[in-house]
């Protein structure tokens, strides 16, 4: 397994694990304005074990090769023998209301495909990310927001990683469910 930084190449793998892991989906051009924006801050899992991850991938998309020919591809595949198998999806807040806050990131979106889970990539994943907030962008601190109910999610960014609860946010989701908008300082403890 690697983690490494995502490049534009990675996009459509990123949008995939993130259409099944969580209800939260983005545009492409989202995925690309975080690329392009900041392409230091979000990272990729890859594994070349993509035998045994095979029997896993349920969808295929079609592609146009340069030929014009359509072609099934499995959208998990990064680059030829390469699967992706998580992502953090990582940005500086530029929201022009804010513009008088110190410079600070944030995190979009996380995720790690299921029969790769509790191996500790996420976490990984994260410090990678808030290491390159920190020292690429000069971020003072990072925020995210969480579903009240995401156990997992939660434990890892409370626990793990120690941010702390700001405040809910009522009715954050789609479905009506509440949010923790949490933050961490990054200093330099880690
Ligand atoms: N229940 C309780 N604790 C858990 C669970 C769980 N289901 N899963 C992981 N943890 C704990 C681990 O034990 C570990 O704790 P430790 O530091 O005390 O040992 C810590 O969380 C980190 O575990 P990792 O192995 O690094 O986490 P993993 O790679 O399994 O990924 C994640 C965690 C990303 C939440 C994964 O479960 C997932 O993809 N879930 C679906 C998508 C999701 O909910 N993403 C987050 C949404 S919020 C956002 O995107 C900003």
């Amino acid at each position: 397994i690697t983690i490494r930084r995502a490049t534009i190449d990675d996009i459509i793998c990123m949008q995939n694990a993130n259409l099944h892991n969580l209800p939260e989906n983005y545009m492409m051009k989202y995925y690309m304005y975080h690329i392009l924006s900041w392409p230091e801050l979000s990272f990729v899992a890859t594994t070349t074990d993509i035998e045994v991850e095979s029997a896993d991938s349920s969808d295929t998309l079609d592609c146009t090769d340069s030929s014009g020919n359509t072609v099934k591809l499995d959208p998990t595949y990064v680059r030829p023998g390469e699967k992706l198998i998580g992502y953090v999806l990582a940005k500086m807040n530029d929201d022009p209301e804010q513009a008088s806050e110190p410079a600070n990131g944030h995190i979009t979106s996380l995720s790690v495909m299921r029969t790769y889970r509790r191996m500790g990539l996420a976490e990984k994943l994260m410090r990678q990310a808030l290491l390159a907030l920190r020292e690429v962008n000069g971020a003072t601190y990072v925020s995210l927001h969480v579903r009240q109910s995401n156990r997992a999610a939660l434990h890892l960014y409370r626990d793990t990683l120690k941010f702390e609860v700001l405040s809910i946010e009522k009715s954050y989701y789609q479905d009506g469910e509440d949010a923790y908008s949490m933050k961490k300082m990054l200093d330099i403890d880690q």
